[in-house]
């Protein structure tokens, strides 16, 4: 990632000094950009005198002092390690100048504990690109518990500056937007599959063909790799016991070794290359029950103040190529609609993860039931 979101910025006409371990990572690095400007080129995105002045833009660096001592902006990509990050902002803290602002790319670590590292914790900040940065336009600008509206800003701008579109996640909650949302769709289909309601492809070619996702949520999962989902999962349980209880579906794969596409096989067997996934049984599943476990997802980070509509629709739109956001879906299917379904799956199969969200029972009791009513998530002319 970090060799992207450089590239990335020299693209947009920032200096950029990167760093690493070593000169060998550095150089691997410089070489990944190199092959992915020349894929832009062939494709006539920019032509070469911009790939040239591109990589003019790009210094490698020996050690982190050197590296920040003149920056306005620091962005950490190291491996996702919550005591190697802390370490890592330690010392970019010490040396970077007073108004760099420091930001990581992590996917799950909390900003706050990285803010907390440093002396400046109003100016760390998340800024979560999605893979491959180079084109995928989504970022989740995340705001730590101690950080600025400036700081959040400017990471903001800086988004829009490298031509990506980013949102907002006001508070520090694991899985920002697009990870808690899928990782609430994740269980929903890893249960449905585990007590035997469906198979995984009547649940991925119902998601795929029917709800029109760019790929089956075990397609996804597998993609991601099991170890990360695993991971994740376990972690959103730990944040919301009341709400998120881990389906044994994934450990005992992880442990096997199954890891997904990148060990070879995972749900899948990706030995032979991408699934193929039945046309034919799109019907054999409800995808409603993931259409309202995506919408009383949503709707939780709405209650708590972690996001907007608005900025959850456009990320789960542009980080998971859904072609709804949640909250537009619920307003489409009706709110009265969503909570009815919810609580019928409460009843049936006793679990807390279907307990509707309560500002979806509050948007119902007013009224708010979405389109029809003109008023749901969004209010309508
Ligand atoms: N891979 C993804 O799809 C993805 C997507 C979004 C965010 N992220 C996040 O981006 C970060 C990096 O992920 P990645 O997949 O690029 O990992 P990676 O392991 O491919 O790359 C990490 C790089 O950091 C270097 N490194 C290790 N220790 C370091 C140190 N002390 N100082 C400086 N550099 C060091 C490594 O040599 C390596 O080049 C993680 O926080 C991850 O959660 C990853």
């Amino acid at each position: 990632m970090g060799h992207a979101i450089a590239q990335i910025m020299a693209m947009a006409g920032l200096d950029v000094s990167m760093t690493d371990v070593s000169r060998e990572f550095m150089q691997k690095g410089y070489d990944r950009i190199k092959w992915s400007l020349e894929k832009f080129v062939e494709k006539k995105t920019i032509n070469q005198q911009e790939m040239d002045t591109a990589l003019t833009r790009i210094k490698l660096v020996d050690g982190y002092a050197s590296t920040v001592s003149n920056a306005d902006f620091v962005i950490e990509a190291a491996p996702e390690d919550l005591e190697l990050k802390k370490k890592i902002f330690h010392e970019v803290d010490a040396s970077a100048p007073a108004r760099a602002i420091l930001a990581s790319n992590t996917s799950t670590l909390s900003i706050t504990a990285l803010g907390s590292a440093t002396k400046r914790a109003e100016k760390v900040v998340g800024m979560h690109f999605f893979n491959p940065p180079q084109l995928m336009p989504l970022v989740e600008v995340v705001k730590g518990a101690s950080t600025n509206d400036e700081t959040a800003q400017a990471a903001i701008d800086l988004a829009k500056k490298l031509g990506k579109t980013p949102v907002l996640v006001r508070k520090d909650v694991r899985g920002f937007i697009v990870n808690s949302v899928l990782g609430y769709v994740f269980n929903e289909a890893f249960w449905a599959m585990h007590r035997g309601e469906a198979s995984r492809d009547q649940i991925d070619s119902a998601v795929k063909y029917k709800a029109g996702f760019p790929m089956g949520i075990f397609e996804l999962a597998d993609f991601v790799g099991l170890d990360i989902i695993d991971s994740a999962s376990k972690e959103m349980a730990s944040e919301y016991a009341d709400r998120v209880k881990v389906p044994p579906v994934v450990e005992p794969m992880v442990k096997a070794g199954k890891l997904g596409q990148k060990s070879g096989e995972g749900f899948y067997n990706w030995k032979t290359g991408r699934p193929r996934i039945p046309f034919e049984l799109a019907d054999e599943f409800d995808v409603d029950r993931i259409y309202v476990t995506a919408v009383n997802g949503a709707a939780w980070l709405v209650h708590e103040d972690v996001a907007v509509p608005e900025d959850i629709d456009t990320a789960m739109k542009f980080g998971a190529g859904w072609p709804s956001g949640p909250c537009e879906l619920g307003d489409r299917l009706g709110l009265d609609t969503v909570v009815a379904k919810l609580n019928e799956l409460h009843t049936k199969l006793n679990e807390p993860s279907y307990r509707p969200c309560p500002l979806l029972e509050t948007y119902v009791e007013k009224g708010w039931t979405g389109r029809k009513a003109k008023h749901g998530f969004y209010t309508y002319a």
